[in-house]
């Protein structure tokens, strides 16, 4: 059905995902389209989001957002699969991480599990809900997680843990990558620390292979790339120097400065109400060492194989 309750003609049906004008939303829209499925997505701008989808001429948009329950219904209604992508991923305050990341899980869960035709639940949450004392954004992912499992009752739902993901569209990377392109590399944690990434068409094919999947277990998956240790940032550099055949110069920005700066914006984004990417809690995310995650169960359980390694990844996200 679409919005005003007519039959529509999606070959598998309607599968409705929310921030589909983000950046893996779109992702997401773009795979399951092209696999058939017929997408209906809740956007705040359904302008701004035409235009990252404008290649998806049968795509039907519901303008709204998480907090309004009208919305989520006409986004809903009719589905098959509900595939929550929205999410805040900048920001200062514990308050808009919950509201967001927590509160707008129950409500789509709520909203979903009233609707006849019994959708099932995809939340994209985050390898940061597996150290939540981190910082605000991590607790509101591990948040968004618990409250999915608390409010769910016998509906089919499972949770996916991606780490790093990055890939044409990105664009809270794309300034490291630009000044990289201009041969600095900006060095950020521990000299240590170790992190999984995983591109984002692979996590795109891990959701569709979930909706070819009958039975949907209640459980939380972490996923990546297939390099099982994970990467340092020398070695990303590394990778990114021989893939431009470029030398480049690495700045490692002292704790001392970014927490000032961190700290500035915490106190700038009460006067202007603007979400900072760089905070105090994202500093402690960044200095954590360990961002490895696993691929066993899923790969175990939906056959899902990741096919971009970071070589692959760095070229095709250079090229965009
Ligand atoms: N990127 C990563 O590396 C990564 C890793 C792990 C997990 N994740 C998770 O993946 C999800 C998507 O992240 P992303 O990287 O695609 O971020 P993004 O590009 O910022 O997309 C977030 C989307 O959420 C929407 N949104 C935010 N607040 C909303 C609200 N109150 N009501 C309705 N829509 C709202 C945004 O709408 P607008 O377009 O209107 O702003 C946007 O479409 C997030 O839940 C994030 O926690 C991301």
């Amino acid at each position: 059905m679409n919005v005003n309750g007519t039959l529509v003609t999606g070959r598998k049906g309607v599968v409705a995902i929310t921030g589909v004008s983000g950046f893996i939303g779109s992702a997401v829209a773009r795979r399951l389209t092209a696999a058939g499925w017929r997408v209906r997505g809740l956007a705040r701008s359904s302008s701004q989001a035409r235009i990252r989808l404008s290649t998806l001429d049968k795509l039907e948009i519901v303008e709204g957002t998480l907090e309004d329950s009208s919305s989520l219904r006409q986004l809903v209604r009719g589905s098959r699969v509900v595939i929550h992508c929205a999410g805040a991923v900048r920001g200062a305050h514990a308050e808009h991480f919950n509201r967001v990341n927590a509160d707008g899980v129950t409500a789509l869960v709520r909203i979903t599990r009233e609707m006849a035709e019994k959708p099932s639940f995809l939340l994209l949450s985050s390898l940061a809900a597996r150290e939540p004392q981190l910082s605000a954004y991590a607790a509101s992912k591990k948040e968004g997680e618990r409250q999915l499992a608390m409010v769910a009752g016998e509906m089919p739902w499972i949770a996916l843990r991606p780490p790093a993901v990055y890939g044409p569209g990105d664009r809270e990377l794309l300034p490291l990558f630009r000044l990289m392109e201009k041969g600095v590399a900006l060095l950020v944690g521990e000299r240590q620390a170790r992190f999984s990434m995983l591109y984002v068409d692979d996590l795109a094919a891990a959701i569709q292979s979930f909706l070819e999947q009958s039975e949907w277990p209640q459980t939380i998956y972490e996923l990546h790339d297939g390099h099982p240790d994970g990467y340092s940032w020398d070695e990303v550099v590394a990778l990114f120097s021989r893939l431009r055949a470029k030398k480049l110069i690495k700045l490692h920005l002292p704790l001392s400065l970014l927490s000032l700066a961190a700290n500035m914006n915490q106190v700038l984004s009460r006067l202007t109400g603007k979400h900072p990417m760089l905070t105090p809690g994202k500093i402690r995310e960044l200095y954590h060492t360990d961002w490895v995650c696993d691929n066993q169960a899923i790969m175990a359980e939906i056959g899902w194989q990741p096919k971009v390694c970071l070589e692959e990844g760095l070229r095709r996200t250079m090229k965009w």
